[in-house]
């Protein structure tokens, strides 16, 4: 594999020469960090969602995932929130196998607030899955873990140094292929607090009611 130049940011890797529809030979290109990493661009963020700030940046951890149908394992995640200037975060997900290193689950997908104190989130699955999450964004003073009742309500729940932010989010719809593992519901608790981010996932799947499946503590390294 080649590596043409790279920057922050910006990792394009080719693999060899292909030929397209038309039968002209094309680079092959692997653009796997580009679609997030892209989006790390020097801007402000967008007003409209000046409460997800916190969540900007690249968050590293372990997790465990658990579920009635499946053996229980450990894994190692890596998070990228990033954002261009727009109204909108993208969420470039992976993770590997504690202990061996094997890569297991990722996903990507896209937040947005549609308004104050209001969160979507979009997440596409290899897996033949694909969830419209919706919910809401509080932030809660982390010493006494309440949600805020005084954010303004012109801008929403104040994401403050020292206050907790809390994502609850549940799936509007869940679409999955033929082929897909049949997964009818999920729902995902972010709780940020500084650079600390803690997440759990529940899913309706193989014929079970909502059940735990993933809970990780993260840490923003950058
Ligand atoms: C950190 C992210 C995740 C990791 C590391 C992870 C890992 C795993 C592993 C190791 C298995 C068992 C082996 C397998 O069947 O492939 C599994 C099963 C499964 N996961 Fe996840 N997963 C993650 C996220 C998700 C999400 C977001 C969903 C759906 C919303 C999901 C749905 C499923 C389903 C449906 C199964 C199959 C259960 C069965 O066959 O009985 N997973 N996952």
């Amino acid at each position: 594999m080649t590596a043409l130049p790279s920057r922050r940011g910006l990792d394009i890797r080719y693999t060899s020469l292909g030929v397209d529809q038309f039968g002209s030979k094309v680079k092959v290109f692997l653009s796997y960090r580009l679609a997030c990493d892209a989006l790390v661009v020097n801007t402000t963020l967008h007003p409209d969602i000046a409460t997800l700030g916190a969540l900007v940046g690249t968050w590293t951890g372990q997790g465990h995932g658990e579920y009635p149908t499946i053996t229980s394992f450990d894994y190692e995640e890596t998070v990228t929130f990033a954002h261009m200037g727009k109204p909108f975060l993208s969420y470039l997900q992976r993770t590997s196998s504690v202990p061996d290193g094997h890569p297991l689950h990722i996903e990507v997908g896209y937040l947005r607030m549609p308004s104050p104190g209001i969160v979507e989130m979009i997440v596409s699955q290899p897996t033949g899955i694909a969830e419209v999450d919706e919910g809401t964004i509080t932030a809660a003073d982390s010493t006494s873990a309440e949600p805020s009742t005084s954010a303004d309500p012109s801008t929403g729940p104040a994401a403050t140094i020292g206050s907790t932010l809390v994502l609850d989010l549940h799936s509007a719809s869940v679409a999955t292929s033929t082929s897909a593992k049949p997964v009818t519901q999920v729902t995902r608790r972010i709780v940020i607090d500084g650079d600390v981010m803690h997440y759990e996932l529940k899913m309706a799947a193989m014929g079970l009611d909502l059940t735990h499946h993933l809970s990780a503590t993260l840490h923003k390294v950058e």
